[in-house]
């Protein structure tokens, strides 16, 4: 089985350029094959990985329910059948990177037995790569929902703040709660410009997760996302990437 990692952390942190640029390092790796799952509702880690916006499971689960409801789903074909296959269809395959989007979690009322199925559906085909990275939303619904699978590395990214600091604590409770298995959880501080100040080294001390540094504010992500180009394409010499090589290294290794 694979080795899977799950970015998460206040909104605009950096969770998903982190994420990218993860997926970026695996593949330089060039040491096994990567499932990248946004499970972010308003999908964007497709953007960032230059790649096309993935039909999502969460469209694919709100179809079948349709269908379910029209009375329409083909003779013979159960709804796992269908699941199945419209999510094996619904994989973007990108250079070196295959591309999951779980879109929004549920609509509106339970649909609590299709989430079941789609859990196993999405397992089963995580299971069939070597790398797994998950780009969370800040809210953490697909994996408080469980949709996604359990954790081998939790990467918690937050800024220079007490509030982005205070979210990742939140996740950890979280975690802790739901007994979402993560073998282990480390954390960065992004978008650092100086020495991180002393109140937020105090508060970094105190969390349950390995603390492995600050990834600086790079101009050349600025400059790419303000030209709407994939974050993936900054510089290899670039600090951040350096640094993002430094992180990953940490998460597959160790
Ligand atoms: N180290 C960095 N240097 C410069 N800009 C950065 C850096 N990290 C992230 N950014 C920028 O900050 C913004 C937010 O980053 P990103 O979308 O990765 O955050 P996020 O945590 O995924 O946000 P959301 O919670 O909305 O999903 C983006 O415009 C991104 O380009
Ligand atoms: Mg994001």
């Amino acid at each position: 089985m694979g080795t899977s990692i799950a970015v998460a952390g206040k909104g605009g942190t950096g969770k998903t350029t982190i994420a990218a640029l993860l997926v970026r390092y695996l593949r330089e790796r060039g040491d096994g094959t990567i499932l990248a799952i946004d499970a972010d509702p308003s999908s964007n880690l497709n953007q960032a990985l230059g790649l096309p916006l993935a039909h999502s499971v969460g469209e694919i689960r709100e179809e079948l329910l349709g269908k379910v409801g029209r009375n329409s789903l083909e003779p013979g074909m159960s709804k796992q059948d269908y699941l199945e296959y419209q999510i094996q269809e619904s994989l973007v395959e990108g250079p070196g990177v295959d591309l999951l989007a779980m879109g929004r979690p549920e609509g509106p009322g339970c649909y609590c037995a299709a989430n079941n199925m789609l859990r196993v559906i999405v397992d089963r085909l995580s299971k069939n790569y070597d790398y797994l990275v998950i780009d969370n939303e800040a809210g953490l619904e697909h994996l408080s929902r469980r949709t996604t699978r359990d954790v081998d590395s939790l990467l918690l990214v937050s800024d220079p703040t007490i509030r982005g600091l205070t979210a990742v604590e939140r996740v950890l409770d979280l975690v802790k709660e739901l007994k979402t298995k993560v073998s282990r959880s480390f954390l960065v501080i992004n978008r650092t410009s100086g020495d991180l100040p002393s109140s937020l080294g105090d508060f970094v001390a105190r969390l349950p997760a390995q603390y492995l540094g600050t990834v600086a504010l790079d101009p050349g992500i600025a400059d790419l996302d303000a030209r709407g180009e994939p974050l993936v394409q900054v510089a290899g010499d670039s600090a951040i990437y350096r640094k993002v090589e430094e992180v990953g290294r940490w998460l597959v290794e160790r």
